[in-house]
This record gives C-alpha cells, sequence and structure tokens, in this order.
C-alpha cells in the first residue's frame, strides 16, 4: 500500500464541507497555516493516548466538554477559565467518588466546525446556506454573513492558540492545584450541588492537611499541584486539519497539530469517505462517534482502518443514540468490537440523541434525558461485561439556559433568558457538576464484584 500523504483525503467522497469560492485566497490560506508552528505536539498526543488506553482497560475514566462550537464573538478568558474550573470540580467529584483517575479534555481551542443536518436554514420565508461554525461562515442571517471565508481559519488558529495558552498556564501555574478546591467554588451559586461539592472539599481538604501532617510531601506533591488537559474537536474542516499536519521527528509519524485528540463526527464517518482517509494516518487519538445507523458492519471496517495494529487509546467509541434506545444498538456495537477482538475505549455522550425542540421554540435537551442516557450506557456495559470509560458532555461554566432540568430547574419559558450557544444546547455549570455526582454514583457501582451486589 502507498504511503499515507495528508493531502489523500481529497480524493475521496466529501460530505458537510464548504464550498469555497476564491480558491486562489483558500490556497495562501492553506500555505500560511502550514507555514506556522503546530498547536500541540507529538508527545502530548502519545501520554493521553497512554491514559485512554488506561480508560479502555477501567484504570482511568474519560471527562470529554465544552462548548457544542466555539465562537468567535464569545471568546474571553472568564468563558475558558469558568469551563476549565468546572470540568476540574467534575473531575474531582468523580475521583473522589470512583476512585479512578480522570482524564481531562476539553472541546476546546479548535471545535470551531459544525456539520449541520440540513444545507440551508429557512426564517420567515428566506432561505439561506446553513450557519457551519465561526471558522466557516457567519451566524448573523444575512447572505453575505453565510458565504464561506477561507480567512476564518486563520482567526480559528490564532483564537485555538490563545485558548491553549491559557490552559496550559491553568493547568500548571498553581490553579488547578488540588489545594484550591475550595478557591473553585467562588462565585458558586447556592443549592443542592454547592452544598455537596463544598462538603466533599471539606472532606479533601482534611485528607491534604492529614498527608501534609504525616510528612507526605516533596515531589509527590507536585501531581496535585498540576493537571494533564488535553484539547479536542471535530475533524470536519480538513483544509485546515490538513495544513497544520505535521511529520513527527521522533516516531517518524504524522501529527494532527490541530489538537491532541479529534474525532470523526455522526455525519462524516463514511468508511470510504474523505474524514475517515484523513483520520486514519495521524498519531492522534482518534473519536468515532456512534449513531442509531451505525451498522456493526461499518464499525468493523472503521475499527480496522482506524486502528489497524489494534492499539489501546488509539480509538474512542462515542455512543450517541438517545435516551430510551441505548438498548436498542449498543449491544450490537459492543458485540461486533467483542468478535474483532478489538482494543477500544467506549464513551457516553448523552447529548446529540437528546435534542428537541422547547415550546417556546428554542432547541434544547431535557436534562432528564441526558441522564437517563448515561444510565442506560451505565447498564448496557454491565450487562455485556464491559467497559464504561468515559463521558462526552457540551457543556459551560457560564450560567446559561440551554437545557432544562436539573436541581436548579430551568423551565421552558426560562431558555430565552440566557440561550447564548452558537449551535447546540450546552448543560450550564450547576448541570454539570450535578450529572458528575450522578456519573460519579454509577462509576462507583462499576467494579462491584456480583456477589456483593445480590446483598
Ligand atoms: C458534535 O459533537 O457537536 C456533533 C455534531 O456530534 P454528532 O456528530 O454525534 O452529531
Ligand atoms: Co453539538
Amino acid at each position: 500500500m502507498a504511503e499515507w500523504q495528508k493531502s489523500d483525503w481529497r480524493a475521496k467522497p466529501r460530505v458537510q464541507m464548504p464550498e469555497y469560492t476564491d480558491e486562489a485566497e483558500l490556497k495562501a490560506v492553506e500555505a500560511k497555516l502550514a507555514s506556522y508552528p503546530p498547536l500541540v505536539f507529538a508527545g502530548e498526543a502519545r501520554r493521553l493516548k497512554a491514559q485512554l488506553g488506561a480508560a479502555s482497560r477501567g484504570e482511568a475514566f474519560l471527562l470529554q466538554g465544552g462548548d457544542c462550537a466555539e465562537s468567535f464573538e464569545q471568546f474571553s478568558a472568564d468563558g475558558i477559565r469558568d469551563t476549565f474550573k468546572v470540568m476540574l470540580q467534575m473531575a474531582m467529584v468523580l475521583t473522589y467518588g470512583a476512585k479512578v483517575p480522570v482524564v481531562k479534555v476539553g472541546r476546546m481551542a479548535g471545535q470551531f466546525a459544525k456539520p449541520r443536518s440540513a444545507p440551508t436554514e429557512t426564517v420567515d420565508g428566506v432561505e439561506l446556506p446553513s450557519y457551519r461554525g465561526d471558522i466557516i461562515n457567519d451566524l448573523a442571517f444575512t447572505p453575505e454573513s453565510r458565504i464561506p471565508a477561507p480567512s476564518k481559519m486563520l482567526q480559528a488558529y490564532t483564537q485555538a492558540a490563545a485558548t491553549l495558552n491559557l490552559l496550559r498556564a491553568f493547568s500548571t501555574g498553581g490553579y488547578a492545584d488540588v489545594h484550591q478546591v475550595h478557591a473553585w467554588t467562588l462565585g458558586f451559586t447556592e443549592g443542592g450541588n454547592a452544598e455537596k461539592y463544598r462538603d466533599m472539599a471539606n472532606r479533601i481538604s482534611d485528607t491534604l492537611d492529614f498527608m501534609k501532617a504525616a510528612g507526605v510531601t516533596s515531589d509527590r506533591l507536585h501531581t496535585l499541584q498540576t493537571v494533564d488537559f488535553y484539547t479536542s474537536h471535530e475533524s470536519l474542516l480538513l483544509e485546515y486539519e490538513e495544513a497544520l499536519t505535521r511529520l513527527d521527528s521522533t516516531s517518524g509519524k504524522w501529527l494532527a497539530g490541530s489538537g491532541h485528540m479529534i474525532w470523526i463526527g455522526d455525519r462524516t464517518r463514511q468508511p470510504d469517505g474523505a474524514h475517515v482517509e484523513f483520520a486514519r494516518g495521524v498519531q492522534n487519538p482518534i473519536g468515532l462517534k456512534c449513531g442509531p445507523t451505525t451498522t456493526a458492519e461499518d464499525l468493523k471496517v472503521l475499527m480496522e482502518k482506524l486502528n489497524p495494529e489494534n492499539e489501546a487509546g488509539r480509538l474512542t467509541l462515542i455512543a450517541r443514540f438517545g435516551a430510551g434506545s441505548v438498548g436498542d444498538h449498543l449491544p450490537r456495537l459492543v458485540k461486533a468490537v467483542q468478535e474483532e477482538g478489538a482494543n477500544v475505549l467506549w464513551t457516553c455522550d448523552p447529548m446529540h440523541g437528546n435534542t428537541i425542540k422547547s415550546a417556546t421554540g428554542y432547541k434544547t435537551r431535557p436534562f432528564d434525558s441526558v441522564l437517563r442516557e448515561v444510565r442506560e450506557f451505565f447498564a448496557v456495559h454491565k450487562a455485556e461485561g464491559t467497559i464504561p470509560g468515559g463521558v462526552h458532555f457540551e457543556m459551560t461554566g457560564q450560567d446559561v439556559t440551554e437545557c432544562t432540568g436539573g436541581v436548579r430547574a430551568v423551565t421552558e419559558e426560562d431558555l430565552s433568558a440566557r440561550y447564548h450557544t452558537a449551535c447546540d444546547p450546552r448543560l450550564n455549570a450547576s448541570q454539570s457538576l450535578e450529572l458528575a455526582f450522578l456519573v460519579a454514583e454509577e462509576l462507583s457501582n462499576r467494579d462491584r464484584p456480583r456477589a456483593a451486589e445480590a446483598v
């Protein structure tokens, strides 16, 4: 077989990608991006891969989360800090509750391009091309805004670089120190989750005080003062991905330099399509969304293409079926994985199968459906004897009103108050934390021996 080249996807059928009209401008932007430094480095991607491998064996758990679509307009240090903070809180809850390390991966620093269910959108009788994410066109409903512009890739790169810079500073500069477990609660609105979190934080502080008194200090503590935080996005806009792909001199393998982990969406996972062709050639950990239309046959072909060496941590299967449907689909895919003896990490995206339109006209997701899908995911894995290894959420640290429900119940009437997403509805900070407590409960049951259950 001829060696893989980063431009090979161009010869394959492509879907969900823009038709740029100005070819010269596109080429100029691609050349510029190709001359810029990559955003992430091969050693980091390999470390993440090893950690995802641990999660696939039940020795760790993946928490992946962030915006549905990052936005140029809403870009701010506070926004990044707040999402990072909520992810640290959630990770703390999961680690404390389930006693496993949590691998933290943001849908951040590159999550700009969106697949859409329809190519056009009609408002008040006017039909325009759909919005495809800020890296491609603009959300504003005017004909000019919806024209895809290559220069947006440069702005996306700049924003991704600045986001990563801040995330790296937060991860290692003291903010993520476990001793700050209380400080992360600043700005909490009171309520059920805040109290539960404070209780847990008190217990963690006590443990840390005990460790200090008992003389557990020095280099082991370094692990508690910094955190590994990785980035991920859907690898959809392949001109951008190709331009940031680099040959890693250490391994002699290609690396998608746009983010640590990239995933293939439910609409672009055609086994012979452009997106699979691109992903198969880079060494990053790869995610693959699995939806109700994913067949066992396709999954087998995809596993072989994307992970021919059956490397642990290389392939994460992100199940997104919808509450009430997990039992109809997940067992056949679990079986396909078992038949192939494939190493995969199974995670649950309880967002994309649970989008509905509210009576008030907003795209929303009921918190109860999100929770129910997570529970079904755990139940199927328990029944099959396989490992539920992570969760994938659309969430933000901001106090938005986009998903209904949760302990501080957001109603359909509330949705209009702070509905800020550029694309799909996200869990707010309180809903995210609530979900983390519920997932921790499921997780702490994960490895309980069967005999103990009967009691
Ligand atoms: C997404 O993760 O934002 C997305 C579009 O998901 P899916 O491909 O599963 O629909
Ligand atoms: Co989405």
